[in-house]
């Protein structure tokens, strides 16, 4: 790894386990030479195993409901404690209720709704909204969330997700026109390959997205690792420019009609009829 993030720090939300995206930028960020606070809910830390994460990476770890202002202060006071200012936040954090309870995007129980983009997507307000608040932020700093090509385009199976996404969008733009203003602050978010997480693997007919996704990208789906390395593209000084956009990180997924090798499954299907 190039020591690209050399004297930076930063805040990693939401890693799990070894699956998770964030586990990964947080390895990749200590590897390009960055110190990094890490911080997940309260019961993921209970039962996750990111404490070893924490130990391996000589990472503090505070626990925070990112939905919760009240946590979300005292997270950004330690790491002010800690670093100062910090100069990169990754928001990598989503949860949906009804994805979860197997609710049809056309019968949603509302009061889950409300909690699909308080996590998914209002969070994300939320942290910007304190960092600005907290001036915890250093001129030129990066903020990045992930994100889905669901924001854009209809996905069955991702029901409500794919309006917390669209939101979650939405909020990179607009909060990132005022963090630049007064900050010089970039915010983006990046648009990633179905990828075999918890989260990821919670959404019905995962496995087969997966496959169809993989089909439809010339490159291939983008790994966990792969998206990693593009997160830390983004912390760094080499992306000062780029600000407000929604980055896909997918193979080419987000650009094709069809491919070959789809229009060859289809072919064998049709002919066995
Ligand atoms: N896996 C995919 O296919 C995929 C594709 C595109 C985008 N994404 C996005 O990537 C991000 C990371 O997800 P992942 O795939 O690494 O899965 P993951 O399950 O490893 O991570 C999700 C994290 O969200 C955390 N979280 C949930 N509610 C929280 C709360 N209230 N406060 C703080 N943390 C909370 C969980 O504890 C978990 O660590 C999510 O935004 C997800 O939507 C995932």
């Amino acid at each position: 790894m190039h020591p690209i993030l050399t004297g930076k720090k930063g805040i990693v939300t939401g890693a799990l386990d070894e699956n998770s995206i964030a586990w990964k930028v947080a390895e990749k960020a200590r590897a390009a030479g960055a110190e990094i606070l890490l911080t997940n809910a309260p019961v993921a830390l209970r039962m996750g195993p990111v404490k070893s994460l924490a130990e391996k990476l000589n990472a503090e770890l505070v626990p925070a409901d990112l939905t919760n202002l009240e946590d979300i202060e005292k997270l950004y006071s330690v790491a002010k404690e800690r670093f100062g200012k910090v100069d990169f936040l990754l928001h990598s954090i989503g949860m949906s209720p009804n994805v979860r309870k197997k609710r049809p995007y056309t019968d949603l129980n509302y009061t889950w709704l409300q909690q699909t983009y308080d996590v998914s997507a209002v969070s994300f307000h939320k942290m910007m909204q304190t960092a600005l608040k907290m001036d915890l932020m250093n001129e030129w700093g990066s903020i990045v969330a992930l994100s889905y090509v669901a924001a854009q385009r209809a996905f069955a199976g991702y029901n409500d997700m794919t309006d917390a996404k669209a939101l979650l969008e939405s909020i990179a733009r607009t909060f990132g026109q005022f963090f630049a203003k007064s900050h010089k602050v970039r915010v983006n978010t990046v648009s990633q390959s179905p990828t075999p997480t918890t989260a990821g693997t919670g959404v019905s007919g995962f496995e087969a997205m997966f496959n169809f996704a993989e089909a439809m990208s010339p490159l291939g789906n983008a790994t966990a690792d792969e998206c990693a390395d593009f997160v830390i593209i983004l912390f760094s000084d080499y992306t000062r420019k780029v600000t407000m956009q929604n980055l896909f990180h997918d193979g080419g997924f987000s650009s094709v009609g069809v491919t070959e090798e789809v229009l060859k499954a289809f072919e064998s299907y049709n002919k066995q009829g």
